[in-house]
């Protein structure tokens, strides 16, 4: 009988700190893995498989050797809330959560990614940047990813060529969205990301599914590779 038959293949396991209502969850899940959320708050609407009301950092501290041994790969997304305005804001008594979230991630020894914004870039360790015309959306969001234990590959960064709607107002045909703050068209984006549970908290929060779907089969390639 050969290795695969009668056998379900053996899933990757992701432990997604941050995760909101599932963004990055849904593009590992794309990629073939299943995906465990820590969230500080209740995430009613999280699509991932399971789920945990925790302080991230802590609960990886506290479950080190579980981690290690339940879990394939790591995302962590510590919020920042305003995009350029981000050392501002943390140095206006917001944790600067980054820093403590490598040093625990570490602790696992577990592969990594750490993703936050353009503001956030000083404190990332050769962040690769990710945008939502690198996959054909219509969507502008730039987002940056430091990597540990392994190494990601951005693929071609399209140019900007289409007009990005106006803040608040509904997006005219062929303009592109940046969905932040209040923005207009969350249905608009729920159709172009493929995210039907989210609203518009949880997509002004997200990175698109592709984003963490092209990392987690990056990932993959490379881990069987060198398993190979
Ligand atoms: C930027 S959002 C993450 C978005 C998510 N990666 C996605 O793609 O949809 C940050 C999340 O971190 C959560 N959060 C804030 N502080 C936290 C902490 N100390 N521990 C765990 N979660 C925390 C917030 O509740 C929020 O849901």
């Amino acid at each position: 009988m050969g290795q695969a038959e009668g056998l379900a293949p053996v899933k990757r396991r992701v432990l997604d700190l941050y995760p909101c209502q599932g963004g990055a969850a849904r593009g590992y899940q794309n990629a073939g893995a299943v995906v465990f959320g820590v969230d500080i708050e209740p995430q009613p609407r999280y699509c991932g498989e399971g789920f945990c009301v925790a302080d991230a950092i802590d609960f990886v501290r506290r479950n080190v050797d579980w981690i290690r041994e339940a879990f394939h790969f790591v995302h962590a997304s510590p919020p920042c809330q305003f995009d350029s305005d981000c050392q501002r804001i943390m140095k206006n008594d917001h944790p600067d959560l980054i820093g403590p979230t490598r040093e625990a991630l570490e602790l696992t020894g577990l592969p990594y990614v750490i993703e936050n914004v353009r503001g956030a870039i000083p404190k990332l360790r050769d962040p690769v940047e990710l945008c939502g015309t690198m996959f054909g959306l219509r969507t502008y969001r730039h987002r940056y990813f430091e990597t540990g234990g392994w190494t990601l590959t951005p693929p071609a960064h399209p140019k900007h060529t289409a007009p990005q709607a106006k803040m608040g107002r509904a997006p005219k045909p062929g303009e592109f969205i940046s969905p932040v703050g209040n923005f207009s068209g969350v249905q608009l984006v729920r159709e172009d990301w493929n995210v039907p549970w989210m609203n518009r908290d949880g997509i002004r929060e997200a990175i698109p599914p592709a984003y963490a779907e092209y990392i987690g089969r990056q990932f993959l390639a490379q881990a069987a590779a060198d398993a190979a």
